[in-house]
Parts: C-alpha cells; sequence; structure tokens
C-alpha cells in the first residue's frame, strides 16, 4: 500500500484537526520516527536515535522472531478464545510456570489498563468490598475506575481528585519523601498500614517500583510487609508490573519477586508482546474461583491466536537471548556511570533503580533538594539532539527516566554517559 507521506509538520496539523486535543507528543520539536530496530529507532531523514525510554518493545523494535510470530499466524487465523488453539494453551502454561506459589489462573486481555480494571472486578468480587488503597502518585491506567485511583492523575492538572472510595498511602520514596532515614521502611509500612487498617479496602495497588512517581525504589521490606499488613485486613493486593515485569529489574522476572512480596494478583501488560497490544491477570484459583459468579467473562480480543503467538515469541527471546540476566548487568553498568556523573555534577541528586528501570533525580540545591524541571527537559530535549532519547517525570518532572529496550549493549551505555557528562557540562 503507497500512503502518501506527510511532512512532520503537516501530521501535527492533523493531529491538531482530527484527534483529542490532550493527546501529547514527545519533545517540543516532535519527531517523525519511521523505522525501528533493537534499541534505535530512525527518524524519517534516516537518522537514528538510542531509545532510552521504550520499555514497551522490551527484546528491542521489530524483533525479527516476533514480527514472523505475528506475521505467521495473522496470515493463518485471528479469532476468539471461544475455539480451542495450542498458542493460547501453550502461552498460559508458560506464563503460569513463570509465576511463584498460587499465582497460576490467568486472564489475556489487551492492555494494562484493561488488566488493572479487570484485578479491581477480581478483588471486588471475592472481598465484596469496594474500597481501594493506592500508593501516592500512583498511575495505574485510563479507564473511569482507573484514573479515580491514579493519584498522578486525579490529583494532577484536570483530575476531580480522589474519590471517598480510594485511599492513598505515602510513596515509599527515601530521596524526596516523609520517611529518608535508616528507618524508612518501618514508617512507610507504618503508614500503609494505618491506611489499610482504618479504610478496610478489598484491594491494595501497587507498583513494585513506583514509575510515575519517579522511579522510585522502595526500601528493603517495604512492598512485602505492606502487602502482609493488608492481608491482615483480608485485602487482596495487586502488584501492577505492566511497567517492570518480564525480566526488566534484571534479578527476578518479576519486580514484585525482587522486593520479596506476594501478590494475590498480578496484573501485566506494555512488554508482553513487545508492543503488540495486550495484558495479563494471573491470580490464585480461590481468587478466580470467587469470580466465576454464573456471569460469562468473555474478551473479544483477549488471548487471540495472533497476540498469543507474539507473546510466546516474546518469552522464547527472553529466554533465548537471556535478556534477564543482560538487564542486570547492563543496569549495573549504567547505575555505575550515574553514580559517576553525580559525583562531578551537582545537578545529580539522586540515582536509583533496578535492572534497567533507572531514574536520576535532579535538583537546584542538593542540600534543600529543590527540584530542577527545567533543566531536566533541557537535558533531555538536548540528548535528543545527540540522539539519545529520554524523557522525565516524577511529580516535579525532574527525574530522568532511563527503561530502554533490554538489548541496550555497553556501547550505548557507555555512550550514553559520555553525551550526559557533556551536556549536564554545558548547562
Ligand atoms: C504502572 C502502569 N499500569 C498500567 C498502565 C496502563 O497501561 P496501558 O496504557 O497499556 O493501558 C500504565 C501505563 O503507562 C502503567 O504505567
Amino acid at each position: 500500500m503507497t500512503l502518501r507521506q506527510r511532512s512532520a509538520a503537516e501530521i501535527v496539523a492533523v493531529r491538531h484537526r482530527r484527534l483529542g486535543p490532550n493527546l501529547s507528543l514527545s519533545y517540543s520539536e516532535p519527531l517523525k520516527i519511521v523505522r525501528g530496530q533493537g534499541q534505535y529507532l530512525f527518524a524519517e531523514d534516516g537518522r537514528r536515535y538510542l531509545d532510552l525510554v521504550n520499555n514497551v518493545c522490551h527484546v528491542g523494535h521489530c524483533h525479527p522472531r516476533v514480527v514472523a510470530a505475528g506475521q505467521d499466524q495473522m496470515a493463518r487465523l485471528n479469532t476468539n478464545t471461544r475455539y480451542l488453539h495450542d498458542h493460547l494453551a501453550e502461552y498460559v502454561e508458560r506464563l503460569a510456570a513463570l509465576m511463584p506459589g498460587e499465582l497460576s489462573i490467568c486472564f489475556l486481555v489487551c492492555s494494562g489498563s484493561e488488566a488493572n480494571e479487570l484485578a479491581l472486578r477480581l478483588a471486588r468480587t471475592h472481598t465484596g468490598r469496594r474500597e481501594i488503597v493506592v500508593l501516592d502518585h500512583a498511575y495505574h491506567g485510563n479507564s473511569g475506575n482507573l484514573i479515580d485511583m491514579s493519584p498522578y492523575k486525579c490529583e494532577g492538572p484536570g483530575g476531580d481528585g480522589l474519590p471517598s472510595h480510594v485511599r492513598k498511602v505515602p510513596c515509599p520514596d527515601t530521596y524526596r519523601g516523609r520517611h529518608r532515614g535508616p528507618d524508612a521502611a518501618d514508617r512507610y509500612v507504618d503508614d500503609a498500614s494505618e491506611v489499610l487498617r482504618s479504610h478496610q479496602p478489598g484491594v491494595f495497588f501497587a507498583e513494585p517500583l513506583v514509575g510515575c512517581g519517579g522511579q522510585i525504589v522502595p526500601p528493603a521490606g517495604f512492598l512485602s510487609r505492606s502487602f502482609a499488613a493488608a492481608r491482615r485486613q483480608g485485602t487482596l493486593c495487586v502488584a501492577d508490573e505492566v511497567q517492570v515485569g518480564f525480566g526488566r529489574v534484571g534479578s527476578h522476572y518479576w519486580a514484585f519477586e525482587a522486593q520479596g512480596a506476594r501478590p494475590d494478583i498480578v496484573t501485566l501488560g506494555k512488554p508482553i508482546a513487545n508492543g503488540h497490544p495486550m495484558g495479563a491477570v494471573v491470580t490464585t484459583p480461590e481468587v478466580a474461583a470467587s469470580f466465576d459468579t454464573g456471569m460469562e467473562y468473555f474478551n473479544t480480543f483477549g488471548g487471540n491466536p495472533v497476540s498469543c503467538a507474539i507473546a510466546l515469541a516474546v518469552l522464547d527471546v527472553l529466554r533465548d537471548e537471556e535478556l534477564p540476566a543482560h538487564a542486570a548487568s547492563m543496569g549495573e553498568r549504567f547505575l555505575e556511570h550515574l553514580h559517576e556523573l553525580a559525583q562531578r555534577h551537582e545537578l545529580i541528586g539522586d540515582v536509583r533503580g533496578q535492572g534497567l528501570y533507572l531514574g536520576a533525580e535532579l535538583v537546584t540545591d542538593r542540600e534543600t533538594r529543590e527540584p530542577a524541571p527545567d533543566a531536566a527537559t533541557s537535558v533531555v530535549d538536548q540528548m535528543k539532539e545527540r540522539g539519545f532519547l529520554l524523557s522525565t517525570d516524577g511529580p516535579d518532572h525532574n527525574v530522568i527516566k532511563i527503561k530502554p529496550p533490554l538489548v541496550l549493549s555497553a556501547d550505548d551505555i557507555d555512550a550514553t554517559a559520555t553525551a550526559l557528562d557533556e551536556v549536564l557540562a554545558g548547562l
């Protein structure tokens, strides 16, 4: 199919004319990317960019095995889960085998938001309670229910605030949060326990590493102990692994395992099918049994043979290319560079992360920890000019996020550090 090629400016004009006005674009001068390969993206003019933010194309953009799996299955059959299909059977067996303990019953859906919506329904049906507890600054998805339980959105511009059935616990941020010292984990667990005890929710949702909160790594023991506190109230715990699952944290396949936590429900999305829209919910037989109320659960696209073929190829590539181990060693190398840069650039107030899920928090003053959002935006823009794609996040928009495809190489990391060094020196 030959399609009229529009210039970047023409596409911007069409977007303004035809799309909802609050659909945002990255960068003040938006990029027209026409091709992806591995960890690289290529613009219309042929310029190559290192993609340091796309945790969706997890095993690399357009991985040939993933592409072939999708193409092959699309040419054969795509239908729904009311027919028997080997790909579905194989995928849920493999996914369940990757989960610990009783987490063995899968529901396949089409996005991270859909996974979290379903998790909410499962928990509410199982416990009979509507109340929800979340971490401050959390984002769990774009549906009405999920916006209401995402402080990042409902307490931000245009939001209506947290509704009364949702309560938040402080984000376990040991750099900028309310508890910072060696007893931070205890204090944050106390805070969470108190909210859980007084609100008696049906469900406690937590990202094992808090993405929109600014790439926050909770202090050791926070997640496991606050999940245990929730369980004591009869509350179900959901680990939202939509950002961080599938080996990104390196040491483990799932970030909740790296934190020693035991969820009742795990939600998956983004990387699950390397950019093809898919999600999953994995839970225990007991929770799944409660959901079997007599009402059929049907999902037109969830678990279709094409999605399952693609998701299976992702698991194959993760295993055959040993990408979780690669994420662990590349993450260490990246962190070393960032710590080294922090020694020379006062602007870097904190460096944190696990595996290839990293953040560098910029501040104008290390003592007061005054956030430096303008500097962060400037770093991202200047890095883009040098061919490195990054983004910012966190409540103060001053955290540089690093979450690349896992195929990132040591040379890529070294080149990123050199470019960051130059950019920071020039600010
Ligand atoms: C932690 C988390 N959960 C859920 C979602 C929703 O996923 P999706 O946009 O694929 O629906 C996101 C999206 O950014 C997310 O970051």
